[in-house]
């Protein structure tokens, strides 16, 4: 059984009081919502303060990106190991905003997950297609070029310790949630896609998160589907009623 995982993507959001704020209460009523792992995305500025205020609080911390080199003259980048360094856990890779605003290939973000794994963290490594993509009816292709572009040096041994997320483009930060026979066609897709490549034990095993407007009245819906396994949530991350809200909707 996969358990399922609600990730906040705080995106560029927040001040350190912010972050620390919000990482304690979701900290202190973690406990509300038992039958679901946890995870905050902070900036990277904030990650080691939000760490501190997650205390011993069984809510993980992620990174929102990071660089595939391990050190070296790449100015304005992390690493892997510096997040490791703070206490990172999980790094979400291949954001629709990476690729779309700041230009991320499929090539780079499959370096990146390669990165990410080799250090010991969980790459969230996300997929979607754009409205003009959907509405040619390109979706099943377009995830399957991400898919396996961003995964092409991952193996079947490496592959159970990676997350996917689906996030339609026309979806976030949009208020316009896909429904939940969409977005459970494309990860019933995404399943295929790992039995393909892996094996059904492996596709089994993996969690394929739902990420796009994701809020508590709509929650319950989309992660009932038998292939959504959590959320990647942004704006509604950056209140904790909404986050566990949702949260107990999983
Ligand atoms: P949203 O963002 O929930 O604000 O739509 C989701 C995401 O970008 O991860």
């Amino acid at each position: 059984m996969r358990r399922p995982l609600i990730a906040g993507n705080w995106k560029m959001n927040t001040d350190r009081a912010a972050a620390v704020g919000l990482a304690t209460v979701v900290a202190q009523r973690a406990g509300e919502a038992p039958e679901v792992d946890l995870l905050v995305c902070p900036p990277s500025i904030y990650l080691a303060p939000v760490r501190e205020a997650l205390a011993d609080a069984r809510v993980s911390l992620g990174a929102q990106n990071m660089h595939q080199e391990s050190a070296g003259a790449y100015t304005g980048e992390i690493s892997a190991s510096m997040l490791c360094d703070v206490g990172v856990q999980y790094v979400i890779l291949g954001h629709s905003e990476r690729r779309h605003v700041f230009g991320e290939t499929n090539a780079q973000i499959n370096l990146k997950t390669v990165a990410a794994l080799a250090a010991g963290l969980t790459p969230i490594v996300c997929v979607g297609e754009k409205l003009e993509q959907r509405e040619a009816g390109k979706t099943a292709a377009v995830i399957r070029d991400q898919f396996t572009g961003s995964l092409s040096d991952i193996t079947a041994d490496m592959a159970p310790r990676i997350v996917i997320a689906y996030e339609p483009v026309w979806a976030i930060g949009t208020g316009k949630v896909a429904t939940p026979e969409q977005a459970e066609e494309v990860h019933a897709d995404l399943r295929k896609l790992l039995v393909e490549r892996y094996n059904g034990e492996v596709a089994e095993s993996i969690r394929i998160l739902y990420g796009g407007s994701v809020k508590p009245d709509n929650a319950t819906q989309l992660l009932t589907q038998p292939n959504i396994d959590g959320a990647l949530v942004g704006g509604a991350s950056l209140k904790a009623d909404d986050f566990l809200g949702i949260a107990l909707a999983g």
